[in-house]
Formats: C-alpha cells, sequence, structure tokens
C-alpha cells in the first residue's frame, strides 16, 4: 500500500497554485446531462473523485475526452440510461447529484441510496423532500431510489430544514424545466452553487439569486445548449495550503483561487497571528509570532467552512493557549482528533465540540487518514513534527487533492510517497 511520509522541521516558501474546485467540477459534469450535446469544462481537478464522476456518466452513455489533464470534452447527446450504478455511488455519494440533470431530462432517475461515510449519515432527506414538493414520486427498495414525475415538474417554495449543499444544487437542476418559478428558501450560498448556477445560465436556464438564501428557478422548456465553461478554484485546496504556510513558516502565495471565497477564514487566521496579503486571484501568507488560541464555529457558508475544521484545528494544537472548536455541519468529523493526539496534539472531544489545548510540539508518529480533510491536515502536522510521520489510508486525500506531494516538495517539504507492505494481519 502507499503511504505518505512527512520529514519535519523544513518550512515552506514559494508559490502554488490550486486546481479547479473539487466540490463545483463534480456538480457541472452532472449537469452536462441537462444539456445534449459537447460541453467543454475547464481547470478540472485530475483527482479520484473526478474520475468516479466520469464513470458515472459514461455508464449513462456520455462519451468523455480528457484535453491536456485539466479539460474535459463531454458529450452527453447519446445518453440514453437514468440510472447509476451502487458500486459507484458507494465509492462517492456526490454522483446523486445526477438525480437533477436526470429527472431534468428524463423526468425519471434510478439512483443508488448513498451510504454513509466516515464523516456523518449523509443522508439525502432534504433532497427528497424538496424534490417530492416539484412533483417527483419515490419509491425506495433493494438499496436503490425510483424517481419519477407522472405529473411532470411543478414549480413551488421548498424552504431547506438546513442550507444543504446537494440538495440546494439537486433541487436548482431539477427546476430548471419545471412548469412555472421554483423557490428554494434557506438555499446553500457556497461559491460552489454559484459557480453551478452560472453553468446553468450559460446553457440557457434562468437561475436568480444564486450565492445568496433565496434561489429563485424560472422553468424553461427548451433544452439546454452545451457550453464552455471554467471551473472555479478551490478553496478548500488554497485554504489548507494557507494553514500549512501558517503552521510551517512562510512566505508562501497561494495562487488559483479568490480570496473572497475563503473571507472569513482568512480574518479568523489572521486573529490567529497569521499575515495575510490578499490579491487577485490569490494571497501571500506568513507567521512571525506565535499562533493565538480562539474559538472556531463551523457553519455553512459564509460561515466557517466544515471543510477547513481539521486544518484549522491542526493550526490551533499549537496555540498559545486553549480554544473550543464547535463542529455544526457534520455529526461526526473529529476523527482527525483521535489521529493527532498520537502526535502529542491534547484535545478533549465533548459531542460537538473539540476542547484543544495548545502544545509546543508534535512528534512524528504513524497515523491513518479518517478522511478527505483530515489526511490533509495529517500531512500537514507531520511539516512540524519532530522526526518522521507515516500517514496511510492516502486514497482518501487522491479523491481531492492533486499532485499534494509535488506541490508541497516544491514549497520545501520534505514529503514522499512511499510504497510498504501491507501491514501483517494478526489474528
Ligand atoms: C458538500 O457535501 C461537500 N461535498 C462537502 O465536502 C462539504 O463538507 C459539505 O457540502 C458542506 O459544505 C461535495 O460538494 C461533493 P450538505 P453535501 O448537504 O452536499 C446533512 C469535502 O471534504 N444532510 O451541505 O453532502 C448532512 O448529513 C466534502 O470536500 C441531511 O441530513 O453537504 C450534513 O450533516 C466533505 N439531509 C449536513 O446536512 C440531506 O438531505 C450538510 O450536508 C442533506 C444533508
Amino acid at each position: 500500500m502507499e503511504v505518505i511520509k512527512v520529514e519535519g522541521g523544513h518550512p515552506l516558501g514559494g508559490e502554488v497554485t490550486v486546481e479547479g474546485a473539487k466540490n463545483s467540477a463534480l456538480k457541472l459534469m452532472a449537469a452536462t446531462l441537462m444539456a445534449p450535446g459537447v460541453t467543454t469544462l475547464t481547470n478540472v481537478p485530475n483527482i479520484a473523485d473526478v474520475h468516479v464522476m466520469g464513470k458515472v456518466l459514461k455508464y449513462m452513455g456520455a462519451k468523455i475526452d480528457v484535453l491536456g489533464v485539466h479539460t474535459l470534452k463531454i458529450d452527453t447527446s447519446e445518453v440514453d440510461k437514468w440510472e447509476t450504478p451502487y458500486h459507484l455511488v458507494a465509492q462517492m455519494r456526490a454522483s446523486t447529484a445526477v438525480l437533477g440533470p436526470l429527472l431534468s431530462r428524463f423526468g425519471k432517475a434510478i439512483v443508488a441510496m448513498p451510504g454513509g461515510c466516515n464523516i456523518g449519515a449523509r443522508k439525502i432527506d432534504m433532497h427528497i423532500l424538496g424534490l417530492e414538493a416539484l412533483g417527483v414520486k419515490f419509491d425506495i427498495d433493494h438499496g436503490n431510489i425510483h424517481a419519477t414525475t407522472p405529473n411532470g415538474l411543478n414549480g413551488t417554495v421548498v424552504t431547506l430544514d438546513f442550507a444543504s449543499v446537494g440538495a440546494t444544487e439537486n433541487l436548482m437542476m431539477a427546476s430548471v424545466h419545471a412548469k412555472g418559478i421554483t423557490t428554494i428558501d434557506n438555499a446553500a450560498r457556497e461559491p460552489e452553487i454559484v459557480d453551478l448556477a452560472n453553468l446553468l445560465n450559460e446553457m440557457g436556464a434562468k437561475v436568480r439569486g444564486a450565492g445568496s438564501p433565496v434561489i429563485e428557478v424560472e422553468g424553461v422548456s427548451e433544452d439546454l445548449h452545451p457550453v464552455e465553461h471554467r471551473v472555479v478554484g478551490d478553496r478548500i485546496e488554497a485554504g489548507t495550503f494557507v494553514a500549512m504556510a501558517g503552521l510551517a513558516g512562510g512566505p508562501v502565495t497561494v495562487k488559483g483561487f479568490e480570496p473572497v471565497h475563503l473571507g472569513l477564514v482568512l480574518k479568523k487566521f489572521e486573529l490567529m497571528g497569521l499575515n495575510i496579503v490578499r490579491g487577485p486571484h490569490q494571497c501571500t501568507v506568513s507567521r512571525k509570532g506565535s499562533i493565538h488560541s480562539i474559538d472556531i464555529q463551523t457553519l455553512p457558508f459564509p460561515g466557517f467552512p466544515t471543510d477547513m475544521q481539521a486544518q484549522t484545528m491542526c493550526l490551533l494544537a499549537q496555540g498559545d493557549s486553549s480554544c473550543v472548536i464547535t463542529e455544526n455541519v457534520f455529526e461526526n468529523r473529529f476523527m482527525f482528533a483521535s489521529e493527532l493526539q498520537r502526535m502529542g496534539a491534547d484535545i478533549r472531544i465533548e459531542g460537538h465540540h473539540a476542547i484543544v489545548h495548545g502544545v509546543q510540539k508534535f512528534s512524528g508518529a504513524e497515523v491513518k487518514s479518517p478522511d478527505l480533510r483530515g489526511g490533509a491536515a495529517l500531512v500537514m502536522a507531520g511539516l512540524v513534527a519532530d522526526g518522521v510521520t507515516t500517514v496511510s489510508d492516502i486514497h482518501h486525500i487522491d479523491r481531492g487533492y492533486e499532485r499534494f506531494v509535488q506541490k508541497l516538495t516544491g514549497l520545501g517539504a520534505k514529503v514522499e510517497r512511499v510504497e510498504v507492505p501491507d501491514p501483517e494481519i494478526v489474528d
């Protein structure tokens, strides 16, 4: 199996350019199902999840040409299936993002129920309730969701219990061809939602208010038409490198994203003592003094993003006093903390709260990636730990970070991917 080995004690310096956003690219790919023809997506990250979404689209009959690594030409004219297979949904729950597009194009869909994952149950009840309000009928059997629209899709007002990113996206896409106006209230406001709405409007849809809590979609009868679209920069990949520079030194310039998409994160990092100079599509990060401990609570955008929680905990674990991190989005997203404790961190978990007492040093250890962001944060901790840190289960990291080791090496880190024998399973 492959692991990432990090030798601590080497400060970071230089510049790194992030890719297009994983959490936008996957939905933009799904949305191409709504525009029969060849859509070209540029600035697509070359990561495992994108490859899985490619398999989902090909399973349905799409043809995909990869041009120059970060450009996909997706031809959905021959798509003749409206079903996603369990083994692909099980690999990646974001496959459920095809639900809205399939209902829009075919008026029906069969999507495997996504399983849970390490960070929580990941239900889709809000997707289902919202789509039922539009007239979708659901039968769930043998782990598959069978969706039909016996009376078509009819616009209405849907108020989400929680500003769910996935539910907002599926409702936005399903309502593109609904009769009349659909209003999504308490909608998610993430920049990836705005990127998807921009793509849909470029294709001929009429989506207003994306980025605000109220999104209005005016149903159109014509098919959407294929376009060329550039994926928005990945604010979470960028935030990960900003946090790493804040922990391991700097100055590091992180390029390819919009600092305004990390508004609250950069503000909190400055309160923690990082020096951040914002520029067009970039920011430069350094730190002179100690890391100041401050409380953090995760919330939907523009609140503090849950996808930056582990990386921020890593910083605060070396804070100058104590603080509380509250995780309000997922029910089980503190596994990273248990691994970081193996490296000497002093963290106590109490339900949705993590009480973090800053320590001077981490010590290198063998640790296991609990999920995508936790894995990246363990490599981050290894950058400043005494000795060598070995991170396993790095397939989690490969799901969302392209050329992660190469980018870190380019910044002066001593990091490498190493093939090691699978651990002996002792009975
Ligand atoms: C998206 O997941 C992202 N994934 C996640 O990023 C991100 O953490 C999350 O949004 C929040 O920002 C992709 O875009 C592929 P939600 P999503 O619907 O859409 C509960 C990463 O690391 N919920 O906003 O699944 C849900 O269980 C990943 O890149 C319901 O209960 O997030 C969670 O606790 C991790 N019922 C909370 O709401 C529903 O019907 C937020 O989920 C839907 C969601």
